[in-house]
């Protein structure tokens, strides 16, 4: 089931966190983001949280700030129902596009993107400490 992250969620959201960046985010960054009108922050759960979406809308754009789904449970479509419901988020907000940041070297993530027709259009060098950012977009609907 997707659902609207709540703050109660966070501390179960930091555990898949850090087991799937080497840089991840911390609970202030979550909370912010959750108090942030313009944001939408979404978890999958079914008994447990195992995956979970933020996205901010930028403009005309719907920005993916992050996605990530328990290692166990990946490749069964859990990361493209989060993707799509962010997408259908931005959609009925009349963002045009979304676009995003990805670490060059995850190539994982970027195949995902591709295959949700996202394309590069740019790189933002050492966007990370340690990586480059592969920029990549695509048009609504
Ligand atoms: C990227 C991520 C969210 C994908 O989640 P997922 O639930 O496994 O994705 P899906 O099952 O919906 O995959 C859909 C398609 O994306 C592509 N894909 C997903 N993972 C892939 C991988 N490891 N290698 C190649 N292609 C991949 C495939 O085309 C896949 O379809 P298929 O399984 O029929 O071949 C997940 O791998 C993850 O959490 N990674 C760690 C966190 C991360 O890097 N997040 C992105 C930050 S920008």
């Amino acid at each position: 089931m997707l659902r609207r992250m709540d703050f109660f969620d966070v501390p179960v959201i930091l555990e898949i966190e850090n087991r799937c960046f080497k840089n991840p985010w911390s609970a202030f960054a979550f909370w912010e983001l959750m108090s942030n009108e313009d944001c939408y922050c979404i978890v999958m759960a079914n008994k447990k949280i195992i995956g979970y979406g933020m996205a901010c809308l930028e403009e005309e754009k719907i920005h993916i700030l992050n996605i990530a789904v328990e290692k166990e449970e990946r490749r069964k479509g859990i990361g493209t129902r989060i993707l799509q419901d962010m997408l259908e988020y931005g959609a009925s907000n009349k963002k045009r596009r979304a676009f995003l940041e990805v670490r060059r070297r995850n190539c994982a993530a970027i195949s995902f993107y591709e295959r949700h027709h996202f394309n590069k259009i740019g790189v933002k060098r050492r966007y990370y400490s340690d990586d480059d950012a592969i920029i990549m977009e695509r048009l609504m609907g």
